[in-house]
């Protein structure tokens, strides 16, 4: 039995959280939910956004389930994955139908721990500064993480995404301390860009990539951006990993522009469930849930009006769930 933690959060996190669920229950697999409040809402209810009740429950869990958080994102999922001290985010960019480029498929391994993320602004007389912090350590962990990642999945290169000419010392040693790394790894090739021009060369040569080791404010934008190469945020998982901790959330938001509809798209929540599957040692599933989701994408006859269809989220899941 696994003990997991489901926070769904605001908006449409209730609605993709839920359809998850309804795949997650429909495997043989003996799951034991609890649920926690986290975002907004929470913030309205209790006076906080993220209740230490909600981090304790996600610590002491065998992995965490969590939907999005609207304005309070930054107290609640950027503070969650520090307390948990899940240093990686990966973020597979995949498309799981025919696209016009080929078959994009890159992994995003973005730093989850440090840069403009630790949150330290000030006000100045002038205005405000915010500090970025960039650390050898989660720099040469997080390199490390990449290319072991490349090993164990076949990938035959990885590129780190800098501003090293701009930033000298932080993204300076970003990128230092991934070349120190490649030399470990003679058999990936090694490569960098600055992320201006990465920004351009994921849609001119998205083929080119095959795992992005980046800082975690470049992560975060490029991943939408990946997103908006394969289909949308509503396609988009994600895996915080850290030694002794698992959350697994969609890439998007809370999306108050459709939030209330039942119209969110709740494939990236379903991968972040598989890329949950996989963490617990329970690939067979993943794999599982993965086929029949592409195969109903493929198919569309019942998927969200964003990839084209009418179906409401949770028709979606239920429609994946009874093939399953
Ligand atoms: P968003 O990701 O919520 O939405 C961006 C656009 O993508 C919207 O047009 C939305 O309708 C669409 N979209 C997102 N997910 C979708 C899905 N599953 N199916 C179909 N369409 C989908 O980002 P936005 O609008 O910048 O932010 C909205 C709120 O979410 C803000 O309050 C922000 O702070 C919060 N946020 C929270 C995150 C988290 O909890 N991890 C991440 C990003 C934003
Ligand atoms: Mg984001």
């Amino acid at each position: 039995m696994y003990n997991i933690a489901v926070i769904p959060g605001d908006g449409i996190g209730q609605e993709v959280v839920k359809a998850a669920v309804t795949i997650l229950d429909k495997l043989p697999i003996d799951f034991n939910y609890t649920y926690a409040k986290a975002g907004d809402e929470c913030k309205e209810e209790t006076g906080v956004p993220l209740p230490d009740e909600t981090i304790e429950l996600a610590k002491n869990s065998d992995a965490v389930l969590f939907g999005a958080a609207g304005e309070t994102a930054a107290d609640v999922i950027v503070r969650l994955r520090r307390e948990l001290n899940t240093f990686v985010n990966l973020r597979p960019v995949k498309s799981l139908q025919p696209d016009k480029y080929g078959n994009i498929d890159f992994m995003i391994v973005r730093e989850n721990t440090e840069d403009l993320y630790i949150g330290d602004e000030e006000k100045t007389p002038e205005g405000a500064i915010a500090r970025k912090k960039i650390t050898k350590f989660a720099s040469e962990r997080i390199a490390k993480y990449a290319f072991k990642y490349a090993e164990d999945t076949g990938r035959k290169k990885v590129t780190a995404v800098h501003k090293a000419n701009v930033l000298k010392l932080s993204d300076g040693l970003f990128k230092k301390s991934f070349y120190k790394i490649a030399e470990q790894y003679p058999n990936i090739e090694s490569n960098d860009f600055y992320v201006d021009a990465t920004a351009m060369y994921l849609i001119t040569n998205p083929l080119d990539f095959e795992v992005i080791v980046t800082t975690n404010l470049y992560g975060d934008i490029l991943s939408d951006e990946g997103a908006g190469l394969v289909g949308g945020l509503g396609m988009i998982p994600s895996a915080n990993i850290g030694d002794d901790n698992g959350l697994f959330e969609p890439v998007h938001g809370s999306a108050p522009d459709i939030a209330g509809q039942g119209i969110a798209n709740p494939a990236a929540t379903i991968l972040s469930a598989c890329m949950m599957l996989d963490y617990l040692g329970e690939s067979q599933y993943a794999r599982k849930v993965e086929e029949i989701l592409i195969e109903v994408i493929q198919e569309g006859s019942h998927v969200t009006p964003d990839l084209g269809g009418n179906s409401s989220t949770q028709e979606m899941a239920e429609y994946i769930a009874n093939k399953l």
